[in-house]
């Protein structure tokens, strides 16, 4: 795999969304001398922003729902798009480095996308032409997921139901539980879950004063108590979304850690939503699945992706195990009403994504993502040695590719403009990931090495 690849400079963002967006305000401190004549032109496509608005004298009669409009907070990852487009045209030269959104930047191994071009070229025959599949996934592609992560924890063929990502699936799952349940996040958390959580409307108004939605359980992830929450202090909820490694504090949680997060989803009758989308970036014995923690298939179902595996971010593939214990309150299982979800839904993934995915978890393709992976972990490792070297207190990395930097005392959104103003590298603000993130910024080791080295070099100017 060539380590160094050209980075992609189009500004389009189509990602997450999120409701905690504060004030930005540039403080005025020491410019780089780091503008590079540059050959990019940036087009700006924020499609989660409403486009612009124009006042029509006919209007239908339909209201609008009013749970997108408890919305309105904002979106982050637009924002954020809108920031660095108005940054470039005020530098037009400048060398402009994204390590914001959780966007990969590496080629796609060519195992897997010669699998993908065989399947795409064999539409094209009458033999090897398919049309619908099965919503579920493909049979083979099903068993090898289960095969290849879940191995030896009891997950089988038919608990996994392959889809086109990780965040569709969340969508899908709160379809699932409808309405009326509650939910409790991760504080800081990737904001999926929150904004689904909103729009199936689960919650009451947003609360500007705290900066949280009524009605959803936010469990504060901080350095104190290791970025895992303090459960005594936990209100139950129907749900508890988890995602390990953590999206965006880079952390993962302990085997005895998510032992006790199954301990409490079984006393408080909750279902834990797992999100595993990093699993492969875990370094140490940080457990990969929840289902490694025994009792875990009556309490928990777990999305995933290949997604930052393989590549995969255009794509699209990823899966959701929905294990047969798993059961509602009157006996029914949940992979049942789920499989009913996903036929209505969904029609299946892309069969040439299909393809793809089953190159991923062939032997050479599992050693391929290996090396993905282990390429941006190199990249992490860069970025918190830097920041270490700063004399900044870091956190993740390790088991992920986000690394979390602590500015104690300010505003996230101040440090993400200081340094976008300063050293045109495009960071996240924590507080985007809920209030728990203030004081924090998210950077990214999704990038190509030379941008990444650059970027830790402006880092090392800026704060030396
Ligand atoms: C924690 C987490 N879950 C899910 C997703 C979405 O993954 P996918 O590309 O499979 O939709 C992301 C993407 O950044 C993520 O960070």
């Amino acid at each position: 795999m060539s380590a160094i690849q050209h980075q992609n400079f189009s500004t389009s963002i189509s990602s997450s969304t999120s409701t905690f967006l504060g004030k930005t305000e540039f403080k005025n401190i020491k410019t780089l001398n780091v503008l590079i004549p540059s050959k990019i032109s940036g087009v700006v496509k924020c499609v989660a922003s409403p486009s612009a608005e124009k006042t029509t004298a006919y209007k239908t009669k339909v209201s609008r729902n009013e749970n997108m409009a408890k919305l309105q907070a904002g979106y982050l990852f637009p924002e954020i798009a809108r920031r660095k487009a108005a940054h470039m045209s005020k530098f037009p030269d400048a060398r402009v480095i994204s390590l914001g959104i959780g966007d990969t930047t590496e080629p796609i191994p060519e195992v897997i996308t010669s699998a993908m071009s065989k399947r795409s070229y064999a539409l094209s025959t009458v033999d090897g032409y398919s049309g619908y599949g099965a919503e579920q996934g493909e049979k083979k592609l099903r068993a090898s997921i289960a095969s290849t992560y879940y191995a030896n924890l009891g997950i089988e063929e038919d608990d996994i139901f392959v889809s086109d990502g990780a965040k569709s699936d969340i969508s899908r799952l709160q379809v699932l539980f409808g309405s009326n349940v509650t939910i409790s996040v991760q504080d800081p958390s990737y904001p999926a879950y929150v904004d689904s959580s909103v729009i199936l409307g689960q919650t009451g108004q947003f609360q500007k004063d705290v900066e949280k939605f009524g009605n959803i359980e936010y469990m504060r992830c901080t350095p104190e108590n290791g970025f895992f929450p303090d459960l005594s202090t936990v209100r139950r909820t129907d749900i508890i979304f988890f995602c390990s490694p953590n999206n965006p504090t880079g952390c993962a949680a302990s085997r005895d850690q998510l032992t006790k997060l199954v301990q409490f989803a079984k006393e408080n009758g909750s279902i834990i939503v797992y999100d595993s989308a990093y699993a492969m970036y875990v370094s140490d014995d940080s457990p990969r699945s929840i289902f490694e923690i025994p009792g875990a298939k009556e309490v928990a179902l777990e999305v995933s992706s290949f997604s930052k595996y393989a590549g995969f971010t255009g794509v699209r593939l990823g899966w959701t195990a929905v294990p047969k214990e798993l059961l509602y309150s009157n006996g029914f299982p949940v992979a049942k009403d789920f499989n009913r979800i996903v036929c209505t839904c969904f029609n299946g993934a892309s069969n040439i994504a299909q393809a793809g995915g089953l190159a991923c978890v062939s032997p050479e393709g599992i050693k391929a993502m290996q090396n993905v992976v282990g390429f941006y972990k190199e990249n992490t490792d860069i970025i918190v040695d830097t920041f270490n070297s700063l004399g900044f207190k870091v956190y993740g990395g390790k088991n992920a590719p986000y690394v979390w930097v602590h500015f104690p005392g300010q505003s996230s959104w101040d440090v993400f403009g200081e340094i976008l103003e300063k050293t045109h590298v495009v960071t996240t603000p924590g507080s985007g990931f809920g209030p728990g993130g203030e004081c924090f910024i998210r950077v990214s080791a999704f990038g190509n090495r030379e941008n990444v080295l650059e970027a830790c070099k402006r880092f090392k100017q800026l704060y030396k």
